[in-house]
């Protein structure tokens, strides 16, 4: 059968567009019965997740004080700012990072994730499963304890930096403490309080969540807000 005459330049354009799609399906069909030959993992990513008491894959869970670390991100405004990615990373009950600079890295707890994730709900809120971190040597002195957090949302600027606890002998020999104010201080530093002073209800919620093994009534919580700054804020 004779092929319909081209009339116009769109009508080639349509032609040929439709042409080569048609073309490149075909060739991409040609080995379809192939499956992709598959290939081992690696290399391996950590457990990400917002509990970082257990590894997936392992058994036993963290040593160390169990730690609840929640509260919620919204701008300076005051609003709610939802889907906001939350990242922590912290040392285990022994002071020891998940790096291979760290030269105690050989005896850092297996079982702790050291590394935590969470994308905050519609209400901003987040909240974290930890240990208590402890404080570790650097340089001549210490880091007092704390827990290191990297805050992304799109249209806001990124914020990074490191939460502290109230009490903490080692804070005040802690050169980056010291480097801020006392108002910062105060917005950096959490108070922790025995999981069993929360609501009896949002005890239930904290142990279904996590499908808690160790029981809430053996953990601390602290609540940690988070100020984010819009992009076409100054
Ligand atoms: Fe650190």
């Amino acid at each position: 059968m004779k092929k319909p005459a081209l009339n116009s330049r769109r009508d080639v354009i349509k032609a040929l567009s439709i042409g080569t799609a048609t073309s490149l399906v075909a060739a991409s069909t040609t080995r379809a019965e192939s499956v992709t030959p598959s290939q081992t993992e690696g290399p391996f990513y950590p457990d990400i997740d917002n509990d970082l008491t257990f590894v997936n894959s392992r058994k036993d869970r963290a040593k160390g004080d169990y730690l609840y670390v929640y509260g919620i991100v919204q701008d300076t405004e005051g609003n709610p700012v939802n889907g906001s990615l939350v990242e922590i990373w912290q040392t285990d009950f022994q002071g020891i990072y998940d790096h291979a600079g760290d030269e105690n890295h050989a005896k850092k707890d297996p079982n702790f994730q050291s590394f935590g994730r969470c994308v905050t709900n519609a209400q901003g809120h987040y909240i974290f499963k930890t240990i208590r971190p402890r404080y570790y040597a650097a340089g001549r002195g210490f880091r007092t304890p704390h827990i290191h957090y990297k805050v992304w949302r799109r249209g806001f600027h990124d914020l990074t930096t490191q939460l502290y606890f109230e009490g903490e002998s080692k804070n005040a020999e802690d050169g980056l403490y010291r480097q801020l104010s006392d108002d910062e201080q105060k917005r950096v530093t959490i108070s922790l309080r025995p999981a069993t002073d929360v609501h009896p209800k949002v005890q239930e919620r904290l142990s279904s969540d996590f499908k808690d093994q160790a029981p809430v009534s053996h953990s601390l919580i602290g609540r940690f807000d988070i100020v984010l700054k819009i992009v076409s804020e100054s």
